[in-house]
C-alpha cells in the first residue's frame, strides 16, 4: 500500500539554481524598490559600493530596478560632490545610526537624507557602465546622460578634496572609505601610531572584553570573525573626530590619524576614469579640465606604489610616502585597473598561483597565507571576498589570462553553491563567515554566471 504521508514526487519543486536563490536574497534585500540593503541583520541601510555591486548583478535580471539602485545612491550626493558611504534608513529605529553621523553637521550635506561624512572605493562609473552594456544605444545615451553631471562631479571632488598637492593619488581619511575595513597595512598604521589616552586606558585596565560584550555586531556575528575590539575603539574615536571637523578636509588634514593613499581605492578610480572616459565618448562630450589631465596623472602615480624587492604593489603614506608594505590582496588590484604593463601583471598573476600568497583552496583570501597577519575567518585579514574576485577576474580577462579567470569564476561559484551567499568566506575550507544572504555575494555570483568566460 502507497504511504499516504510520503510527498508526492511530482508536486516537488526542482530546488532553486543559484541565479534563482541568489535574485531570492535581492528580493528579500530589497527597500521598496529604492535600495537593497547588504544584509538584513548587520547593514540596514544603503551603501555605497555595495550598491553598485548589486546593480551589476541585478542588471540581469531587472535592469529598470539596477539603474533605479544607482540613482537612489545619488540622493546622497553633498554639494561639493562628495558621495558618501552610507546613506541611512530614515526610520526612528536607526536614530541613534544617524546621530553618530550627523552629517546635517556640515553645510554642505543633503537636505532630504542623513548620511555619513565619508565615502568609498568609486566603483559608480563601473556600475552605471555594465548597466549601459545592457540598453539600446538610445537607452544608453539617455542612461547616461541622466547620470553625467552626478558622476563628474563626483570624479572632480576625488581629485580636488583628496588630492591636495596634485601626486594624482587620492587619499583616504578612514579605513572604513576603503571598505576593508581591518585590512593589514591599515591596522599596521594604526598600531604604529598612539593612540588616544582613553583606548589606552581601557586596554591597561584589560576591559576590551567586557566592553566586546557590548558590540552590537557581536549579537549578529562571532567576534573572531569581526574587527578586534581595540580597534573599531579606535575607528570609532577617529570618526567622532571627523565629525567634530564636520568633515571638512582642510580641518582634518591638519591633523588625522589616518592620511593613506590606499592602493586599492586608487586602483579602482583608475579603471572608474577609465568607465568615465567611455561614457563621455557615447554622450560624445569632452571631459573637463583639470579633471582630464588629472585622471591621466592617477595611472603614471600608481607606478610610484609598486615595490620592486619584493614585487608588488602597496598603499603609501600621504605624509611620509613611505609604502606600507603590509600584505593584502589589494596588490592584486593594479589588474582589474588596468594600467599596468603585462609585465607587470604577470608578476601579479604568480601570486595567484602561489599557495603561500593568493593561492589557496578557494580563490584569493584578503591576506596572503603566509603573512604573519593571515587569520582565515577575521573579516579582512583571510577571508575570501566576493567583490574582490569579481574585480581581479574582470582585470585577468582584460589582460589575456583567461584560464585563470575561468578557473577563478568556477572556484567562486563553487563556494557560494557549498556554502550560500555568505558575506565571506574561510578561503582554506570554504565555510560562511560573517552574516548571511549578503547581497553583494547574491549580485556577484550572478554576474559571474552570466559572464563569457563561464559559457
Ligand atoms: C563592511 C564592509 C564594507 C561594506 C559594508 C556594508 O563594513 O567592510 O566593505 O561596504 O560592510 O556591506
Amino acid at each position: 500500500m502507497q504511504d499516504s504521508t510520503a510527498p508526492d514526487e511530482d508536486l516537488l519543486l526542482p530546488p532553486p539554481t543559484i541565479e534563482q536563490a541568489a535574485a531570492e536574497v535581492l528580493a528579500t534585500n530589497d527597500r521598496g524598490g529604492l535600495y537593497t540593503v547588504p544584509g538584513a541583520k548587520l547593514y540596514p541601510h544603503q551603501w555605497l559600493w555595495d550598491s553598485c555591486f548589486i546593480a551589476i548583478g541585478l542588471r540581469h535580471i531587472d535592469i529598470e530596478r539596477a539603474k533605479t539602485e544607482i540613482l537612489s545612491l545619488l540622493r546622497g550626493q553633498w554639494s561639493n560632490g562628495m558621495l558618501p558611504n552610507i546613506i541611512f534608513n530614515d526610520s526612528r529605529a536607526y536614530a541613534t545610526d544617524r546621530n553618530a553621523w550627523r552629517s546635517w553637521a556640515s553645510p554642505l550635506s543633503p537636505d532630504h537624507v542623513s548620511t555619513s561624512g565619508i565615502t568609498q572605493p568609486p566603483m559608480l562609473a563601473e556600475a552605471i557602465v555594465r548597466i549601459g552594456e545592457l540598453l539600446s544605444a538610445s537607452e544608453r545615451h539617455a542612461w547616461y546622460k541622466s547620470v553625467w553631471p552626478a558622476l563628474i562631479a563626483y570624479h572632480e571632488w576625488l581629485y580636488t578634496d583628496r588630492d591636495p598637492h596634485k601626486e594624482g593619488l587620492v587619499l583616504q581619511i578612514h579605513p572604513w572609505e576603503v571598505g576593508m575595513d581591518n585590512t593589514p597595512p591599515w591596522m599596521a598604521y594604526l598600531h604604529e601610531h598612539q593612540l588616544p589616552f582613553w583606548i589606552r586606558s581601557v586596554q591597561k585596565l584589560k576591559l576590551l572584553g567586557v566592553i566586546g560584550m557590548f558590540r552590537r555586531d557581536a549579537q549578529t556575528v562571532p567576534l573572531d570573525e569581526r574587527f578586534e575590539t581595540l580597534e573599531i575603539l579606535a575607528l570609532l574615536d577617529t570618526q567622532r573626530r571627523l565629525r567634530r571637523k564636520a568633515y571638512d578636509i582642510s580641518k582634518i588634514m591638519d591633523h588625522s590619524l589616518f592620511l593613506i593613499e590606499d592602493l586599492a581605492f586608487n586602483a579602482i578610480l583608475i579603471r572608474a576614469n577609465q568607465q568615465l572616459r567611455t561614457i563621455a565618448k557615447t554622450l560624445d562630450r569632452k571631459l573637463p579640465e583639470p579633471l582630464a589631465s588629472h585622471m591621466k596623472l592617477t595611472e603614471e602615480a600608481l607606478e610610484q606604489l609598486w615595490d620592486d624587492y619584493s614585487s608588488q604593489y602597496y598603499s603609501r603614506d600621504f605624509i611620509s610616502h613611505k609604502l606600507l608594505k603590509e600584505s593584502s590582496v589589494a596588490t592584486l588590484l593594479p589588474l582589474y585597473a588596468g594600467s599596468i604593463s603585462q609585465e607587470r601583471a604577470a608578476k601579479l598573476v604568480s601570486l595567484i598561483e602561489n599557495d603561500q600568497a593568493f593561492g589557496p583552496a578557494f580563490p584569493l583570501p584578503s591576506t596572503a597565507v603566509g603573512s604573519k597577519w593571515f587569520q582565515p575567518m577575521r573579516y579582512w585579514q583571510g577571508p575570501t571576498w566576493m567583490n574582490i574576485n569579481w574585480m581581479v577576474i574582470d582585470g585577468l580577462k582584460r589582460y589575456g589570462f583567461h584560464e585563470h579567470a575561468s578557473a577563478l569564476t568556477d572556484l567562486s561559484l563553487e563556494l557560494v553553491e557549498k556554502s550560500g551567499f555568505a558575506e565571506y568566506f574561510d578561503p582554506i575550507t570554504g565555510e560562511p563567515l560573517g552574516t548571511d544572504n549578503f547581497s553583494w555575494t547574491a549580485a556577484l555570483a550572478i554576474d559571474l554566471l552570466r559572464s563569457d568566460s563561464h559559457d
